[in-house]
């Protein structure tokens, strides 16, 4: 036992999301910590990005929401390295917002086909992989959303549960194959994401717009934070290194103590 075992070296990770926000620093962290890696997103320009801040990676721009993509997505970690040892879904979008009387078929259609189907493609084309390797983890990121039924997200919530659920079902089926399946359930993150609503026309962010979020999200937390990227990569490596070897089915909760679910 040493504190060598939170460094992935050589581990083969990919990550979905990367181009952005928590999957760009994920990206980053299990870089530095070692690991080999396949960067994947729809969002091509910010993907490549992305691959210059890290050591050993190649980018394979992915459509989660499709089968297809996501399976070619780790044909071709395997093809380019061999096996996959990390698969971090993280990629998601937070659509389908408002009431739930407005919420019309295309916008949950759509959300479900990110954040649900997403995550499910990936975590069965990684347990086809690591069953026959007889080893790997797989981390799926849900959200605080899960323990705060924040009216105005059923759509968001909704997959965030379902994120939940489904990766204590694959933990079960994962087990026996040596394969840990986890779920990261960040609470709120200075991202693109989260600055969505304070972004003018040029994409740069209205600071003065953005701010009294930053402050009503910070004030929820019992210690008056809000999270940075890093604070869920630093999660993420924990379940992807082998420092996490005895954990599976569970949700870490990076959340700033704004829910403490027993
Ligand atoms: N930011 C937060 O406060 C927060 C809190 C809890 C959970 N999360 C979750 O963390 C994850 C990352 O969020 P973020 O804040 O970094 O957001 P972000 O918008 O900065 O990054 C999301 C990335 O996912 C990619 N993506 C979206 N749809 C895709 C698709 N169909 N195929 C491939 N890539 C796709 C986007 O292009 C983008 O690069 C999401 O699952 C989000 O729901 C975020």
């Amino acid at each position: 036992m040493s504190v060598e075992q939170f460094r992935v070296d050589d581990k083969v990770a990919v990550v979905t999301g990367a181009a952005s926000g928590i999957g760009r620093a994920t990206a980053v962290v299990l870089s530095e910590a070692g690991a080999r890696l396949v960067l994947a997103d729809r969002d091509e320009y910010n993907l490549e990005q992305t691959l210059k801040m890290v050591d050993e990676a190649i980018a394979v721009p992915t459509d989660v929401s499709k089968q297809a993509s996501v399976g070619k997505l780790i044909d071709e970690a395997v093809s380019h390295y061999g096996r996959v040892d990390v698969m971090a879904n993280v990629a998601g979008i937070m659509d389908a917002g408002g009431p739930i009387t407005s919420i019309d078929e295309a916008a949950l259609d759509r959300i479900l086909a990110v954040n649900l189907k997403g995550v499910f493609f990936g975590v069965q084309a990684a347990l086809r992989v690591m069953g026959e390797q007889r080893s790997g983890s797989i981390i799926n990121v849900a959200s605080a959303a899960i323990d705060a039924a924040p009216a105005g997200l059923a759509g968001y919530s909704m997959t965030k549960a379902g994120v939940a659920i489904l990766t204590r079902v694959a933990a079960a089926e994962g087990g026996p194959l040596g394969v840990r399946v986890n779920c990261v359930a960040p609470g709120f993150i200075v991202t693109p994401m989260t600055q969505r609503g304070a972004r003018r026309d040029d994409g740069t962010v209205d600071d003065a717009k953005m701010q009294p979020l930053v402050d009503f999200m910070r004030k929820r937390s019992v210690l008056d934070k809000v999270g940075d990227p890093t604070d869920i990569a630093n999660a993420i490596l924990y379940l992807a290194s082998d420092a996490s070897q005895f954990m599976t089915g569970q949700t870490l909760r990076p959340n700033g103590g704004t829910a403490m679910p027993a």
